[in-house]
């Protein structure tokens, strides 16, 4: 509504946002899905109804009618704030009682107060928002791929366990006492399913339930977009998804991307960002001084594995709290660097090191040309066992980025992550873990390392990683049973295991599975990097805490002994 509709009548139903009471006038907010409207009662215009007003209270329900005039004091920063509604009828449908906090832009509710009272929460601008973009969002998904000839099928969420690597959540069997469904992880096997059925192309926009410690970016239930097509090589997943992640950028935030998308191996990035999902929004790359900084004597550096440094820009002018904050930051238990070594390359033109009594000017001046360090660059040096000390340098590079003011919200940095290891060796269970999941095809020219060394395999799996967040993986399956029989070998499963778990999967390939793969995206990061949010949790009508409680509903909770009898279930010290 706007000052073009000043004198017609209307009527409004919302809640009561704001109350102001000056001599004889009383204003209210009046607040819907669509906004704030002010609304005016004049003990001069109408007495009864300027009582009936005094007796509002927030969050009060109320219908209003009257006409639309336009105010003497206008609110730029709202849509009707040029008009108010001049009332001549209300109707109070319902009262509230005072909420435990503020329905503001800036509430003075904490986060614990605002979940268990998220109904409340879900009235604030910025939450609705969040979910009137998620819905926008979903609806291009589905633009999109239907334009693709995609087919939305649901698949069950009472299902066997699937193994994509977290623990599952298990759901007692009433009707069969002792068993156990387990809720999907993904619906992975579901949808290769459907292209042995002969689907083509398949997506779902889907829950998938993981019983793993969270995080910012991860909820126990979560949604994905998930894909999966046949007839096709890695390279027409990578361009049909690409398109996808495209279109929503331009669709929804009006961001055109730049194609195509960068491609990066696994090893590159490990190599170069210590991380499998680099943020490229700057560059700040890891460089190798294994070469250069051993033999002086530094017992740190002449025993270590490996030596990588970090140059941050313009950051020479670092004080001693300032990199001591940095070493505490590497030594936190979550990073678990031992030490950090600085070298300061001034901008008068001399060299600063915490090592400078143990390397020579030179020699330090050699490390700043590896790195192409600048007069005014600070470098941040780290040793130690070779992986490790990658992917601390790589937390290091993202904390250097973020004091440096590199990692705009604004700016989008999407890249595809190729050629994952197809297998992890665990060192504690000794044996091969599947890096994506066991149904991830294997490079072909990298079979036969299978007899020789399965750590070698790469696998036609990828990443699609945004400003450092993993967006999607996905990968190219096996579609030919024996080479699904030497993978679950290699997996440590003996033929009866392999039966037992992935017998269906296995039994269908023998009926015709075409050769396909796919992709699952992580609909809540994608929605949460669109916000401009750090978490999923606002993106999430109705989330989880971080310990895996909806403190609104107070679940998980005990049930009763009852129900605990009829699963043929007994609590442990009951
Ligand atoms: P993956 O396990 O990589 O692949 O999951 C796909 C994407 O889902 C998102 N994601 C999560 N989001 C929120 N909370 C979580 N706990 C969580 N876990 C994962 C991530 C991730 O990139 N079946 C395969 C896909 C395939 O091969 O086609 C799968 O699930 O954004």
């Amino acid at each position: 509504m706007n000052i073009s509709h000043s004198g017609q009548q209307v009527m409004l139903a919302g809640w009561v946002q704001r109350i102001r009471k000056l001599s004889g006038m009383i204003f209210i907010d009046l607040r819907d899905r669509y906004g704030v409207t002010q609304l005016v009662f004049t003990e001069a215009g109408n007495d009864v109804l300027y009582r009936e007003a005094g007796k509002l209270g927030r969050e009060f329900v109320v219908r209003a009618e009257g006409t639309v005039c336009e105010r003497s004091s206008k609110n730029a920063k709202i849509a009707t704030g040029e008009i108010e509604i001049a009332v001549e009828r209300l109707t109070i449908l319902n009262s509230a009682v005072t909420p435990p906090f503020t329905i503001e832009d800036e509430t003075d509710g904490g986060d614990d107060l605002r979940m268990k009272y998220r109904y409340l929460d879900l009235r604030r601008n910025a939450v609705r928002n969040n979910l009137e973009l998620r819905h926008r969002m979903a609806q291009e998904i589905r633009r999109y791929l239907d334009g693709e000839r995609f087919l939305e099928v649901e698949t069950p969420v009472l299902i066997k366990s699937t193994p994509e690597g977290a623990r599952d959540f298990v759901v007692p069997s009433r009707m069969n006492p002792g068993m156990f469904y387990a809720l999907p992880q993904s619906p992975q096997t579901f949808k290769q399913l459907l292209m042995v059925a002969g689907f083509d192309r398949y997506f779902q926009i889907v829950k998938c339930f993981r019983d793993e410690d969270l995080r910012a970016d991860r909820q126990p239930e979560f949604t994905q977009i998930d894909c999966e097509m046949s007839f096709v090589t890695q390279e027409d997943v990578l361009r049909m998804f690409e398109g996808l992640i495209v279109h929503l950028f331009r669709a929804v935030k009006g961001v055109s991307l730049e194609q195509p998308f960068r491609r990066m191996t696994f090893e590159e990035a490990m190599n170069s960002y210590g991380s499998d999902k680099p943020d490229l929004r700057f560059d700040m790359k890891i460089h190798d001084l294994t070469a250069c900084a051993q033999g002086s004597g530094f017992s740190a550096f002449d025993g270590a594995a490996y030596i990588g440094a970090v140059c941050a820009p313009a950051c020479a002018s670092y004080t001693r709290k300032q990199l001591d904050e940095l070493t505490a930051f590497v030594k936190r238990p979550q990073i678990g660097a031992q030490g950090l070594v600085y070298v300061k390359f001034n901008e008068d033109g001399s060299v600063q090191s915490s090592v400078d009594k143990f390397f020579a000017t030179d020699r330090l001046r050699a490390w700043g040309e590896v790195l192409q360090a600048r007069p005014g660059d600070l470098i941040l040096v780290m040793s130690g066992e070779r992986r490790k000390t990658l992917i601390r340098l790589g937390e290091l590079r993202l904390e250097m980025g973020s004091r440096c003011g590199l990692r705009d919200k604004n700016t989008f940095a999407p890249l595809w992550i190729t050629d994952f290891p197809l297998l992890e060796w665990d060192e504690e269970s000794k044996r091969f873990h599947a890096m994506h999941h066991p149904f991830t095809s294997p490079k072909p020219e990298d079979v036969p390392y299978f007899e020789s060394d399965p750590g070698r395999i790469r696998a036609n799996a990828y990443d699609c990683v945004v400003n450092g967040v993993e967006l999607g993986g996905g990968s190219i399956r096996i579609h030919d049973e024996p080479l699904q029989q030497t993978m679950f070998r290699t997996l440590g499963f003996t033929p009866e295991q392999a039966e037992e778990q992935f017998g269906f999967l296995m039994n269908a390939f023998r009926y015709g599975a075409p050769p396909h793969g796919g992709i699952a995206f992580g609909f809540d990061r994608l929605v949460s990097m669109f916000a401009g949010l750090d978490s999923i949790r606002d993106v999430i009508a109705f989330p989880k805490n971080n310990a895996g409680r909806d403190v609104m509903i107070d679940s998980p909770s005990s049930i009763a002994g009852e129900q605990l009898k009829e699963l043929g279930i007994m609590i442990n010290g009951e």
